[in-house]
């Protein structure tokens, strides 16, 4: 295997962006991202674009091709990569495969998703979830995720302004991050009196319905040197898969995919969690922040809710988590969000993240989770020469 480095990124501004169509918000960054490299369209070769549900929020399938030949890639091996909410982080993974075997050396990782263009975006999400078992009986993505919420408020003692604090840390964040999609301070007020979605979870507890696309452009490391760029080293990738229906889970108030995947972007890493310096974590719900954060072992069991009330995981904090503003501030264009994640670590790791930039960080995390924890990738990068 080859040591890979990720040498640029482009990303839309995510929000209702119902101006743009899909294939313009692919191909705005796709260029951004190629332009911040400084690589030829020529050089590429392939791409792998994550995206969960073009056909359906669409009515369009058959996406690779219509997206890389409407940014001026025609002809590239181009591939989509579907893992639910996961798709980005799954494509990215793939990007990476690829370039470490050694069969390429410019590798595109994409995601995108245009969730705004009239279809039911609550209906579209349910297909990640189990049809037969889940989804005929009722339940919604908040729906499940508030299922989560009761189990580990029962077990942990989990309480809802610690769900809140989650929320509030977030819009802090991506108040200072000109992606997000809402770039503006909440109080903790805001969060427990909104309108209920699925109790314990309200509206603040969400995260919302998003137009977007992210990029990034992999590389060998020996490559992304001689071009003269910062190396940006991929030094672990995890990936995991799991049932989707929570029923068939042994335990409500876990997402054991989050660590499984984690154990193995540790063990390639050859690194534990105590060095790693921050995480963009998939905070698709508040209480999917305080699980993942605990299955990735910041925390104990039980801890992620009083950790973030503590302010460990506020930007200033032991354990900042969610620099951009997550999905919960930033958005969650569902196919985009693993990649937009890799954006998020890009901008870290090099000091371009303006006023949200943490202090010389050198190793970063992003963890990308579909559904209620049916799949999840954890990928681990790494700042040096
Ligand atoms: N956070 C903050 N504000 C939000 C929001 C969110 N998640 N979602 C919508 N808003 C705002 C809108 O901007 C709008 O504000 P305005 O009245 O000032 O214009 C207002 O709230 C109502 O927006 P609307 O689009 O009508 O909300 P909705 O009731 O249709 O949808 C949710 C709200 C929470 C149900 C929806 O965002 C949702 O389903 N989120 C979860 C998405 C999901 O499941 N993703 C997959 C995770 S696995």
């Amino acid at each position: 295997m080859r040591d890979v480095a990720v040498i640029g990124y482009g990303m839309t501004k995510f929000g209702e962006l119902w101006q743009t169509p899909l294939r313009d918000l692919f191909a705005e960054a796709a260029v951004a991202c190629l332009a911040d490299a400084g690589v030829e369209r020529g050089r590429l070769q392939s791409a792998y674009i994550g995206c969960m549900s073009s056909g359906l929020f669409n009515g369009q399938e058959h996406l690779a091709s219509i997206l890389c030949d409407y940014a001026g890639l025609a002809g590239l091996a181009a591939t989509r990569v579907e893992s639910a909410c996961a798709s980005g982080g799954a494509a990215f993974r793939a990007a990476y495969l690829e370039v470490a075997s050694g069969a390429s050396d410019f590798v595109l990782a994409g995601g995108v998703e245009k969730m705004n263009d009239g279809a039911d975006a609550t209906y579209c999400l349910s297909t990640a979830a189990d049809q037969e078992y889940e989804v005929y009986h009722g339940i919604t993505f908040p729906g499940l995720y508030a299922m989560i919420a009761h189990a580990h408020m029962h077990r942990y003692g989990t309480t809802p302004a610690q769900l809140a604090a989650v929320a509030v840390k977030n819009h802090r964040n991506g108040a200072l991050n000109p992606y997000a999609q809402f770039p503006v301070e909440i109080t903790p007020e805001t969060v427990l009196k909104a309108v209920r979605v699925a109790e314990p979870l309200g509206l603040f507890d969400c995260s919302p319905v998003t137009d977007g696309a992210a990029c990034v452009l992999l590389c060998p490391v020996d490559v992304a040197r001689e071009l003269g760029k910062p190396v940006i080293r991929v030094i672990g990738s995890g990936h995991a898969t799991d049932a989707i229906a929570l029923h068939d889970r042994p335990d409500l108030a876990a997402i054991p995919v989050v660590g499984l995947a984690a154990r193995r972007a540790y063990a390639q890493a050859g690194i534990t969690v105590a060095d790693v310096d921050f995480c963009e974590v998939h905070d698709c719900f508040t209480i999917a922040e305080i699980v993942c954060t605990e299955e990735l072992g910041l925390f104990e069991r039980g801890r992620g809710g009083p950790a973030a009330l503590d302010g460990l995981t506020a930007r200033d904090g032991k354990h900042p988590v969610n620099a951009s503003g997550g999905l919960k501030c930033k958005g969650h264009p569902v196919g985009a969000t693993g990649v937009a994640q890799i954006a998020e670590l890009v901008m870290q790791l090099s000091g371009r993240a303006g006023a949200r930039q943490l202090k010389s960080p050198r190793i970063g995390l992003a963890q990308n989770m579909g559904g209620s924890g049916g799949s999840c990738t954890v990928h681990i990068l790494e700042v040096g020469s």
